[in-house]
């Protein structure tokens, strides 16, 4: 096996997953960038099981392993973030939110899990959102209190209970899984208000696509790791 690392980050043509493909293609890494359009790189849309299987097998033919996967792809498909939508958010947005943000991230995994098994130390990030968290929902003096677009948030807080098993699941391996929140940024997601750029996004889920052998693993971050965030 060569020194040669490799990681898979989808939905990297643009905003934060651009900006963590480029961040460790810099530090060496041989960067895969999944995207719904093939042009733009490894053709994968995270909700076609097809591209899942075919990026599966690609990967594992040139390289026999996967290093680090970055579950980044999100959709926010309610009109905005300000508003409660649990009482009238339609089940076609809620399935297509949970296609792409929760069962994508899901099969994408379970089908590399052989790929980061032969990896010497494999790291899974699952890109979340504070959004997603049950405790801070659940405070009203919470900041994000007032923000309940029900369909993402709750394709998040499956994606950190997914995040909370599979650490579960590989406890006695060397792989880390954890979940990232990249912070409030200026992607066509986050909007023109955000305070970050993607590249400042992008750091607390490179930290943990490069955590050390005595990192964290089953936890819920931002900040590069200074925050642990409720689940
Ligand atoms: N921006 C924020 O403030 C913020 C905060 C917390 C968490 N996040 C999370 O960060 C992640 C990246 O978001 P972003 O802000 O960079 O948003 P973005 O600029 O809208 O990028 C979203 C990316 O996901 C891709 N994508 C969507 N559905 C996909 C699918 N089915 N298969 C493959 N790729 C798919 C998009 O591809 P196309 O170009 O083909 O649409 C795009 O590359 C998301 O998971 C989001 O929930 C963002």
């Amino acid at each position: 096996m060569t020194s040669e690392r490799i990681a898979l980050v989808t939905g990297a043509n643009r905003g934060i997953g651009l900006a963590a493909a480029r961040a460790l293609q810099e530090r060496g890494y041989t960067v895969l960038a999944g995207s719904r359009d093939g042009a733009a790189g490894w053709n994968l849309d995270v909700t076609r099981p097809e591209d899942i299987a075919a990026a599966a097998k690609r990967i594992g033919s040139a390289y026999g392993r996967l290093d680090v996967l970055i579950n980044n792809a999100g959709v926010m498909v309610e009109p905005g973030f300000d508003r409660n939508t649990t009482g009238d958010v339609s089940m076609e947005q809620l399935r297509q939110t949970m296609d792409a943000n929760f069962f994508g991230a899901v099969a994408l995994t379970q089908a590399l899990l052989p790929l980061l098994r032969n990896a010497p130390a494999a790291r899974i990030v699952n890109v979340s959102s504070i959004l997603g968290s049950m405790g801070l929902h659940a405070d009203p003096q919470a900041p994000l209190y007032a923000l309940k677009p029900f369909a993402y948030d709750v394709s998040k807080t499956a994606l950190n209970s997914f995040t909370i098993h599979l650490a579960h699941l590989l406890r006695e391996t060397t792989i880390k899984v954890n979940s990232a929140h990249p912070g409030w940024v200026r992607t066509a997601m986050g909007g023109e208000m955000a305070p970050l750029t993607p590249e400042e996004g992008a750091r607390t889920v490179v930290w943990l696509a490069t955590l050390d052998d005595d990192g964290p693993t089953g936890g819920f971050f931002q900040s590069e790791g200074r925050e642990v965030l409720p689940w």
